[in-house]
């Protein structure tokens, strides 16, 4: 085997291992590896896709072999003709086949699509806006407010209503449901399910810049007793900053104009062209899921979050070390 061809099985190999861990549903999260109602509605259509593409496969490859076994067999300077004409060889394989194939498909995807778009009673309603590059996060029937980790009762259907503040950006959550584009100017609405508690990675699914890679999101999907609790929890009053430290650190948002664009609900800060941190120390994840949350990355984050996010619209803050220790301590403490 030359080194070419080696090289050329030794990617296929890998291509053929990197599709079956996909299939099976490790990291990263796969639409085949549905976690609720619509992506299984969804990874059956796939798979009927996946059976009717291999089925015209091996036909047609099995056509091929035997058209080639024959044509050897035949004594030298012979013919043999096929029994099959021309025409008709046509008129199967090239039409009625095709039709009957795209007909049951059509009929599938249409049935899928109408079942997926319709509305189930019950359901919680989010508003989730696209931004350059995370997402706002509203529970309207609640007056609660977060950013890119997107909170649901396991069990209990979800719609969600897909808006955009900037450019078109897609709703994704390969696991829980289809795409839906957000597109500026229409809401759009998608509707899903987790069947059990966990948490589900969403992406942007639609090129909307620079960043458009760590436009991600989690859907964290609780039992209901938890959901409820951490809904309870966000319509509460926040209590005042827990330590000395924290309340510096509000002195130092405040002073540091952070509040132009954040909000923090019950105090000054009530701006809305950035991610609410209302409830920023409970979140797991900084820079819609770039990093981990926690003290060395915010203190970085804050510091400069062009280093690890360039091209996103906050400014880099400098500050005194103990005041930037003071700030990262009082956005860790709210919840
Ligand atoms: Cu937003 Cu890609």
């Amino acid at each position: 085997m030359t080194a070419g061809r080696r090289h050329r099985t030794a990617a296929l190999a890998a291509a053929a291992v990197a599709l079956v861990t996909v299939g099976c549903g490790g990291d990263p999260p796969s639409a085949l590896n549905p976690q609720g109602p619509q992506a299984e509605r969804i990874a059956d259509v796939w798979w009927l896709m996946f059976a009717m593409a291999t089925a015209v496969y091996v036909v047609v490859a099995g056509l091929i072999i035997a058209a080639a076994m024959r044509g050897r067999r035949a004594p030298e300077g012979e013919a043999r003709p096929s029994r099959i004409t021309d025409s008709s060889f046509i008129w199967v394989g090239g039409v009625i086949a095709p039709a009957l194939i795209l007909g049951v498909l059509a009929v599938v995807t249409v049935d899928s699509t109408n079942d997926l778009r319709r509305a189930e009673p019950g359901a919680l309603r989010i508003e989730v806006t696209g931004y350059r590059w995370w997402w706002d996060v509203r529970y309207p029937d609640h007056g609660v407010v977060t950013a890119n980790e997107i909170h649901i009762p396991a069990g209990r259907p979800v719609e969600m209503g897909l808006r955009s503040a900037d450019v078109i950006h897609s709703f994704w959550v390969p696991e829980l449901a289809g795409k839906v584009d957000q597109v500026p100017g229409q809401r759009n609405v998608i509707r899903l399910q987790a069947d059990k508690p966990g948490t589900y990675r969403g992406f942007c699914a639609e090129f909307c810049g620079l960043q458009h890679a760590k436009m991600q999101y989690l859907v964290i999907a609780d039992s209901p007793a938890d959901f409820t609790r951490w809904i309870t929890r966000r319509q509460r009053p926040p209590g005042g900053p827990a330590s000395e430290e924290a309340a510096l650190g509000q002195v130092v948002f405040n002073r540091s104009t952070c509040g132009a664009c954040h909000s923090v609900r019950g105090t000054a800060a009530t701006g809305t062209s950035a991610p609410d941190l209302s409830d920023f120390g409970s979140r797991t994840t900084i820079g819609a899921v770039s990093m981990e949350n926690n003290r060395v990355n915010l203190a970085e984050w804050i510091r400069n979050p062009h280093e690890s996010k360039p091209g996103n619209l906050m400014p880099p803050t400098y500050l005194p070390p103990e005041e930037l220790d003071a700030l990262v301590a009082y956005l860790e403490s709210l919840e």
